[in-house]
């Protein structure tokens, strides 16, 4: 594409003009946005890049693992690892509101990374994936004015605190844009697809006290249903779908036992960025084949519900 080629060259030119010499440190989530953002940074400035990646234990299957093959193999980018699941379990346990989950969440992830930059000897920048609606969404987040819906992960807090300049070569584009982009960068077509996530991770998709049982067990539920989903073809078609492990049990009946375990909702929604959404009309049978397989193969749920509400007024994650 002749429009994001020309970018591409325009911001490279950009980021070596602002960089310099300088050291730069990029936080990735595993995301499309933050990706992105270290590919093309890299492809400025080379090694005067490392990527810091924590892992805080509320990720999706295998996500990490995606994350170190992409970077490590792939591209090559000096990507360091931090393994920082007990402290963010131990922080959670607990804690059932949903705003101070995020506040532990978001600022935890501060200490970590603050923590990692120094033992890489400091960095003279930031990079983030930050995109044009997250600049408009900081400022009023869905509407209202002044009206805080959810404290957002991952946009503001850090760079004050860790005085450094900011380098956010998305910060003029959607995420349509963000995925042309990284498609001219070569990342394939699997990646730039994938699904946003939020920062907060499977903890805001778990109401009520995060542990690592009931993570473990939302990671199942939640593979079974996207590997549904693009087994039908559907991804592509869909801004976000997830499964939610909710804080209720329910009596069934499996064979000739009773159980009595928790309920796992579904989600998912078509969105042009995020702020709207509806809910996308998958057919009965799609549905309760998905049921059928996490009640099967899941310990611990045995009741699948699907989510009707539309965005407003529901927002898309459920905390
Ligand atoms: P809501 O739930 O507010 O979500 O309708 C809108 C979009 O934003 C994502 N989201 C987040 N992304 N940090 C992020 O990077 C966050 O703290 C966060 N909270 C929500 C959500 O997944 C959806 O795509």
């Amino acid at each position: 594409d002749w429009t994001m080629a020309a970018y591409r060259e325009t911001k490279v030119r950009e980021i070596r003009e602002q960089v310099g010499s300088g050291k730069v440190i990029c936080g990735l989530s595993g995301g499309v946005d933050s990706s992105v953002a270290a590919i093309l940074i890299h492809e400025a400035i080379g090694d005067q890049l490392t990527c810091v990646f924590v892992d805080h234990g509320l990720l999706r299957l295998n996500e990490r693992a995606q994350v170190e093959t992409l970077f490590r193999d792939h591209y090559n980018i000096p990507l360091v690892v931090v393994d920082a699941k007990r402290r963010f379990i131990e922080g959670l346990a607990g804690e059932t509101d949903p705003e101070k989950k995020r506040k532990f969440i978001g600022g935890e992830f501060i200490t970590v990374f603050e923590e990692e930059a120094a033992r890489l000897g400091g960095a003279d920048f930031l990079a983030q994936g930050t995109l044009y609606p997250d600049v408009i969404e900081s400022v009023s987040f869905t509407g209202g004015p002044s009206v805080t819906i959810k404290s957002h992960h991952n946009v503001g807090g850090l760079p004050e605190r860790m005085n450094m300049k900011l380098v956010e070569p998305l910060r003029e584009l959607f995420k349509d844009e963000v995925r042309e982009l990284g498609r001219e960068l070569g990342l394939d077509d699997r990646f730039v697809g994938r699904h946003p996530f939020p920062g907060p991770g499977l903890a805001i998709r778990i109401p009520g006290e995060v542990t690592q049982e009931r993570c473990d067990i939302l990671r199942k539920a939640d593979a079974i249903y996207l590997e549904e989903i693009r087994n039908a073809g559907l991804y592509d078609a869909i801004w976000q779908a997830f499964a939610v492990l909710l804080p209720v049990k329910t009596v069934g009946v499996m064979g000739d036992y009773r159980t009595y375990d928790s309920v796992c909702a579904l989600r998912a929604v078509t969105s042009i960025d995020g702020m709207t959404a509806d809910i996308y009309p998958f057919d009965a049978g799609f549905l309760s084949q998905v049921a059928t397989r996490i009640i099967n193969e899941v310990k611990g749920i045995n009741r699948v519900v699907y989510d009707y509400t539309s965005k407003p007024p529901g927002t898309i994650e459920w905390e």
